[in-house]
């Protein structure tokens, strides 16, 4: 068995393992448990909201044996005599005490030790799980490993970390991007390869961004190997789009093409060959602080209006998205929650919102905190017709 460690965005971590991987069981709030012959490395690099992959090597062990088990599986799993430097990242359903944590590491290393190989401890920069960066920084992967422990506390089970997301790879394809400004870079490429991955694209299939802002999930959609369509209705986007992608081109020498036009979202002409759309769409007129429902309700109408048209726009297209990924804003208020009123004209017009095993569709929401707009994920296919 494989496990995920997701972040902090668990409802849409879920949404985005069962859509990739289908069945997947969630073992505690951040560990969710694959059944899986083997792991693609190549596909992982494009989920956005798990931190790290890791094989459970032993289940449910007695803490009087672990320390000895986990040298076990270190010493089984790494070759040579070389110095083995690894952590151990703490996920069980109940919190780490320092004590035990740390007399564990130092009887893992003795026991390393004492099969004559130099051993290194790692110690956690936050609490007891080593971060991403830290996994990557003292190279894991080569000289050693990353030992997750979790499930019951008193027995727990015992995982090797096969994968862990590079903070440097893709703090390149965030901020490096050159047409990035505070206003439009605010759609983290890990959000984007969410939505992609909700939308289940084929291999063969064009994703579709009508609202494409500065090509965030265009970028994201050539990265995991997908041609992309982008259209936006200002002329500077479509600009910073062009900016962007021929920015990435260059530095990532992707085998897809991409193209940009200059378009109003309810005006979309569908490709002619198979697709999604994917997109995070128009939020609206910026907030400086929590609008009340006075300043908010003319917004709001506009947006539902907007959507509304998009989607009676999509449906009568000669060729049909396969899926429509697209996130909505809803809002902070000085009152509340507001979310758009359209999830009702959206299936009166013959859509389905996907179901999830793992999570509510409902609480597919994504909101930085002190943020006044958040984004609703909608995942949308068309009714099948017999
Ligand atoms: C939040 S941004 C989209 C970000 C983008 N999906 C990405 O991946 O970077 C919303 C975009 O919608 C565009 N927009 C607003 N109304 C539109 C419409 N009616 N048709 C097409 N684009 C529209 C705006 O110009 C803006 O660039």
């Amino acid at each position: 068995m494989y496990i995920a460690i997701t972040g902090r965005e668990t409802n849409l971590a879920l949404a985005e393992l069962e859509a990739v991987f289908g069945q997947i069981a969630s073992l505690s709030k951040e560990v969710v448990g694959i059944e899986l012959e083997n792991l693609s490395y190549e596909r992982l690099e494009h989920i956005g909201f798990t931190k790290k992959f890791a094989q459970t090597v032993k289940e449910s062990v007695s803490l009087d044996v672990l320390a000895n088990e986990i040298a076990n599986a270190m010493l089984g799993d790494t070759e040579g005599t070389s110095k083995l430097s690894f952590g151990i990242s703490w996920y069980c359903n109940k919190p780490a005490n320092r004590r035990s944590y740390l007399d564990l590491a130092k009887k893992v290393k003795k026991q390393i030790q004492a099969h004559n190989r130099s051993a290194r401890f790692i110690q956690p920069k936050e609490d007891f799980a080593l971060n991403a960066a830290q996994i990557h920084y003292n190279n894991l992967f080569k000289k050693g490993c990353e030992i997750i422990l979790y499930g019951n506390a008193y027995q727990p089970s015992i995982a090797i970390t096969r994968w862990a997301f590079n903070p440097s790879l893709y703090s390149h394809r965030d901020y490096d991007r050159p047409a990035r400004s505070a206003k439009v870079g605010m759609f983290p490429p890990k959000l984007a390869q969410v939505l992609i991955n909700l939308a289940s694209p084929k291999h063969t299939d064009i994703i579709c961004d009508p609202f494409c802002g500065s090509g965030v999930v265009l970028q994201e959609g050539m990265y995991a190997g997908y041609n992309v369509v982008g259209s936006d209705n200002s002329e500077d986007m479509v600009v910073a789009s062009q900016k962007n992608l021929d920015w990435f081109s260059k530095e990532f020498h992707p085998k897809n093409t991409f193209v940009l036009s200059q378009g109003d979202a309810r005006n979309f002409t569908a490709p002619k060959s198979s697709f999604v759309v994917v997109s995070e769409g128009y939020l609206g007129p910026g907030l400086s602080e929590k609008p009340n429902h006075a300043l908010l309700q003319p917004i709001t109408t506009n947006l539902e209006k907007l959507y509304l048209d998009f989607f009676k726009c999509l449906v009568v297209q000669p060729n049909k998205p396969r899926a429509i990924v697209i996130t909505l804003p809803f809002w902070q208020t000085t009152t509340g929650i507001s979310y758009l009123n359209v999830i009702d004209q959206i299936t009166d017009l013959g859509y389905t919102i996907r179901q999830f095993n793992s999570v509510n569709s409902a609480q597919l929401l994504y909101r930085r905190s002190q943020q006044i707009v958040g984004r609703q994920v909608l995942v949308v296919e068309l009714k099948k017709t017999n």
